[in-house]
């Protein structure tokens, strides 16, 4: 059987093995319930929770209580649209670099959504930004790896309108870029843990100014006591985190930023395959040489059949539409091929990857 050679952290990030004994240290020795208790094991749990909001508060340059733990990108922006209220007089601006879940949850609100243009490199467009009342702007696009000019285009959309919510999604801008909601300006911004290491079902939604929403997800955990004709609610961030927070991963979370932090993915290794590559005939290069990963079409041949053929020789990569119609749609292509790499990823695997394609396209 092949070695398999994963190449697709863009889908989701290998876990470092500290972030893997972090959470089963966590689920052997310090598992109970947050703030529900005050016995030893609580008291572990609660500190736990309060230095990793302080961790992802310093990682994006945040403070602790403007930091709210979701299960990822996709709840933090459902949440969003949640803690809006949005009607049909409310202009939301989209781009075509969107992934589903940054538009999709405008688009079913009766939200009037609006989609901004993009320029020649396929960027958002700053000189051309719609006036709108609130604006979605994907950091990194899912598929084409180009970087946004987040703290620019929000500048723009603030011309246009200074009263504007800006709501970054930045669960790939993430893995490659320095986050820093100050200088960004955003309102909201979300991301994925499993993306960065850490495990699926946590991730964050952090609010600039938590204490003028009210939330919109109710139960445990968020209010602090219920009297007979009105509820006191917790303070923020915890009124927006109803319920048993998806603690094992957050355990796991602090460790994963460390990591990351420590070491970036190597984006030599996706110059090294846009250079041998692009020199394949079949090869249509859909990213650019300098984007944080690689993608492409094969000449005559669909995107799942080339998956399936890489796949064979143990490689995984992503391919098809990507959860970003939009994008394929712009560039008139069903569905693409995508190569990103993590941390964990070494010259000699993309150099066995590239001769692997060289193998199947010649
Ligand atoms: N959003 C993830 C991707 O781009 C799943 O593959």
């Amino acid at each position: 059987m092949n070695k398999i050679m994963y190449l697709d952290a863009a889908a989701t990030y290998q876990k470092p093995q500290v972030v893997i004994d972090a959470q089963v240290d966590f689920l052997q020795n310090h598992y109970a319930n947050a703030g529900r208790g005050v016995c030893e094991r609580v008291n572990y749990v609660d500190s736990m929770l309060v230095k990793t909001r302080r961790r992802v508060a310093d990682f994006i340059g945040a403070d602790s209580n403007q930091v709210v733990f979701v299960s990822g990108t996709t709840a933090g922006i459902n949440m969003v649209v949640g803690l809006l209220g949005l009607n049909p007089k409310t202009v939301v601006a989209v781009s075509d670099l969107d992934h589903h879940s940054a538009r999709l949850p405008f688009v079913q609100s009766e939200a009037n959504v609006i989609v901004c243009p993009l320029d020649k490199d396929f960027n958002i467009d700053v000189d051309n930004v719609p006036c709108a009342d609130v604006f979605v702007i994907t950091a990194m696009s899912n598929v084409l790896g180009n970087v946004q000019d987040v703290a620019n285009i929000i500048k723009a959309a603030k011309r246009k309108n200074p009263n504007v919510i800006t709501v970054v999604d930045a669960a790939q801008f993430v893995v490659h870029s320095k986050i820093d909601v100050k200088k960004f300006d955003c309102d909201f911004l979300c991301f994925s843990g499993h993306k960065i290491g850490a495990d699926t079902g946590v991730g964050v939604l952090y609010i600039k100014n938590p204490n003028m929403y009210r939330p919109v997800v109710f139960g445990g955990g968020m209010v602090n006591k219920i009297l007979s004709d009105k509820v006191i609610w917790n303070s923020v961030p915890e009124i927006f985190e109803a319920g048993t927070l998806p603690l094992t991963q957050i355990a796991g979370l602090g460790v994963a930023i460390d990591c990351l932090e420590q070491q970036r993915p190597n984006l030599g290794l996706i110059k090294y395959m846009y250079d041998e590559l692009v020199k394949i005939p079949r090869i249509r290069m859909v990213s650019r040489r300098d984007a944080a990963l690689l993608d492409f079409v094969v000449d005559g041949m669909h995107a799942l059949d080339f998956g399936a053929l890489i796949g064979t020789r143990g490689v995984c990569v992503r391919v098809g539409n990507m959860c970003a119609t939009w994008i394929h749609d712009l560039l008139r292509i069903p569905g693409s091929v995508r190569i990103s790499v993590g941390a964990y990823n070494t010259m000699d695997e993309v150099v066995q990857v590239v001769e692997y394609i060289k193998g199947i396209l010649k």
